[in-house]
């Protein structure tokens, strides 16, 4: 597969062509996959509707791209090198050859347990090699795999559940993390209780701990495996089918259910994957995330593999044993690119750089960074301790609803530029727009990102709620898709991602509606009303702050403090718990009702010398209040 950019000049004629003659463009970097049928059309796409669609009438399994196809080229080389939580554990390495057996395994252990094409099927799994193998035995199968992260709860996971109406969960009696253990099958019991889709469960033994079995549902991993031999053919998909389900947090209560599909989200993974990271054959490339998120679906499984790669897969912490662990493994497997996100490289930027400068980082030759904006600080620490000034840093800006990187440096091949996501990969058209949706065109300047023409890994729908996905996404700016941030952009085009401008924060990379936590909150008996809001943090980026309105008399004590937190831990996952509970008589409001989050993000940083016209509020006195509530 050669559509890998090598030059500036290059990228820019790429660019322009990618921009003048998409068709063109996409069919010619499609046309370096293995296709079963090729499409009849390149693209299509009604933003009104909305509806956007890719290599029309084409069909494929996104798993012979990612398997069958290397069999013969590079079959005995290795696939995915695992790395487990504890460094006294095993490494494991699978080669193309082994990952393909696995996954047709596996897959027949779907099939004898009733999966069919079109089916949703729930990972609820720790970082193990077979939540790998999990993903891709359902996409051999044209079963639709919805992974929910191993943080979240019960509650929060049998919302997913039910939302997808998942017929299999697949999940692990525990999970490594660090010193701890996550009770998974514990919490997905406690899910199941109320989730009547779910027909199987089915339970890898990762932990060995004890765990309570429902003879009804439950099935050991291990045991199906011996019922089935690794001779699956894999499903033919049309390039619309779905390939998964993956949530992420919205402005309002529940969460998204956003939906990719086969042939554009393969493309783009893989074409954006090999661009940004410049690998190169025979590399070991680390992306840290959790399969759990958009990140470790495109930048550990799909794309890597699709382009033939190397991938680390680890199922620990940065923290454990010691803040030197992500150095430890680069060093060990000789690791050429390594993806992190801002919160991580913060947090072991507190520690002493002797824990970095112990390990042998020579082979590093690319580092990148996703998720949220990096500072400053912490991108000159990573450039000069990491990548001793000598990797290029790649700041991809991207959502889980783009399915890839969309604004970001080609490593080595365009400049890179602290705090700086840059510039658009081919075939992505991004604007800036003012408040009243018009493109600015100054090149300078600052405004509302959107995106004016589609790209082939966009998700389709939301699952279930197309309405809301056009809501969302496409109805504030008209012909473009919005994806909730601001951005500003220097006078040589590169773009600066500002943050969100909705009600979503971004908390140590995590990104958590704050709708979701005020419901959970709303749920305590001794509480009326309450907002949330992020403000500034040192190492996570943003924190949460929840102001409270309890019932009259009700004691407003550390204890209702601890209760609010774990009422948030309960319905949601220790990740949204808030730092700080404030307990007021009332919320600034306009007078249509609405909470005033400018106001109250404000009190929450510490910045309440200029609040703005507050004399439009419902009940300006309170701000006043919540002031001095806060001293
Ligand atoms: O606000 C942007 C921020 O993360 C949001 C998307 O979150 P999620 O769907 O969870 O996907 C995260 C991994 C792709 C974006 O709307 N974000 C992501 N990358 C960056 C970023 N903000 C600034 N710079 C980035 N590089």
């Amino acid at each position: 597969m050669n559509f890998q950019i090598s030059s500036l000049k290059e990228y820019q004629e790429t660019y322009k062509k990618s921009i003048e003659n998409p068709s063109e463009f996409w069919d010619e970097v499609a046309s370096h996959f293995y296709w079963r049928e090729k499409w009849e059309k390149t693209f299509e796409y009604d933003w009104s509707i909305p509806e956007t669609k890719w290599f029309i009438g084409g069909k494929l399994n996104i798993t012979e791209n990612c398997l069958d196809r290397h069999l013969e080229t590079r079959g005995d080389q290795t696939a995915i090198i695992w790395e487990p939580n504890n460094p006294k554990d095993t490494v494991i390495h699978v080669t193309y050859k082994q990952l393909h057996s696995k996954v047709c395994q596996f897959a027949n252990v779907l099939k004898n347990n009733g999966v069919v094409k079109g089916d949703r099927v729930c990972i609820y799994m720790p970082m193990v090699l077979e939540l790998s193998i999990a993903v891709l035995a359902c996409a051999r199968i044209g079963a639709v795999h919805s992974v929910v992260f191993a943080g979240f709860s019960s509650t929060a996971l049998a919302a997913r559940i039910n939302d997808a109406e998942c017929k299999i969960l697949l999940t692990a009696d525990g999970g490594f993390r660090g010193d701890k253990i996550t009770p998974l099958k514990d919490i997905a019991d406690e899910a199941l209780k109320t989730c009547p889709s779910i027909q199987k469960s089915i339970v890898y033994q990762r932990t060995k701990q004890n765990v309570f079995w429902n003879n009804k549902i439950d099935v050991w991993w291990h045991d199906e495996l011996r019922k089935v031999d690794d001779n699956c053919p894999a499903e033919v998909m049309d390039s619309e089918d779905m390939l998964f389900i993956l949530y992420t947090s919205g402005s309002t209560g529940k969460p998204k259910g956003m939906v990719h599909t086969c042939g554009g989200y393969m493309v783009y993974a893989t074409y954006s994957f090999q661009n940004v990271f410049q690998y190169k054959q025979g590399d070991v490339y680390w992306c840290t995330a959790d399969i759990g998120w958009i990140t470790g679906h495109s930048y550990i499984v799909y794309g890597p593999l699709a382009s033939g790669a190397t991938t680390v897969m680890f199922e620990g912490v940065p923290s454990y044993p010691d803040f030197g662990r992500f150095w430890e493994v680069c060093e060990k497997h000789k690791v050429n690119q390594f993806y992190t996100a801002p919160t991580a490289i913060r947090a072991l930027a507190k520690h002493p750089t002797e824990l970095v400068n112990k390990y042998d980082l020579s082979s590093l030759k690319v580092l990148g960074t996703v998720g949220e904006p990096i500072n400053e600080e912490a991108w000159h620490w990573y450039d000069d301790n990491v990548g001793k000034n000598k990797c290029p840093i790649v700041d991809t800006w991207w959502q889980t609803e783009t399915g890839g990187m969309m604004i970001s440096s080609l490593a080595g091949v365009t400049n890179d530029k602290p705090t700086f996501a840059t510039l658009p990969l081919p075939g992505i058209q991004p604007v800036l727009l003012d408040n009243n949706g018009e493109e600015i065109t100054k090149q300078k300047a600052e405004g509302i990102l959107a995106i004016k023409h589609p790209w082939p890994s966009l998700a389709r729908t939301i699952y279930g709620n197309h309405e809301r996905y056009k809501n969302v996404y496409f109805s504030a700016y008209p012909n473009h898709y919005f994806p909730g941030d601001g951005a500003l952009r220097d006078e040589n085009g590169n773009y600066r991602i500002t943050g969100r401008v909705d009600d979503v924060v971004i908390v140590s990379g995590h990104n958590l509606g704050t709708a979701p936590i005020e419901n959970a909150i709303n749920e305590h008996e001794k509480v009326v009303e309450s907002a949330v809001v992020g403000f500034p943090h040192d190492i996570k980026g943003n924190a949460l702050c929840a102001y409270v309105i309890t019932y009259d008399n009700v004691d407003e004590s550390t204890d209702l403090i601890n209760e609010i937190k774990q009422i948030v831990s309960d319905f949601i996952g220790p990740i949204a718990k808030p730092d700080k509970i404030i307990f007021v008589s009332g919320l600034p409001k306009t007078r249509s009702g609405k909470i005033m989050r400018r106001i109250l993000r404000k009190i929450a940083s510490n910045d309440v010398t200029n609040l703005g016209d507050i004399s439009t509020l419902l009940n300006p006195n309170v701000v006043e209040e919540i002031i001095n509530s806060f001293k």
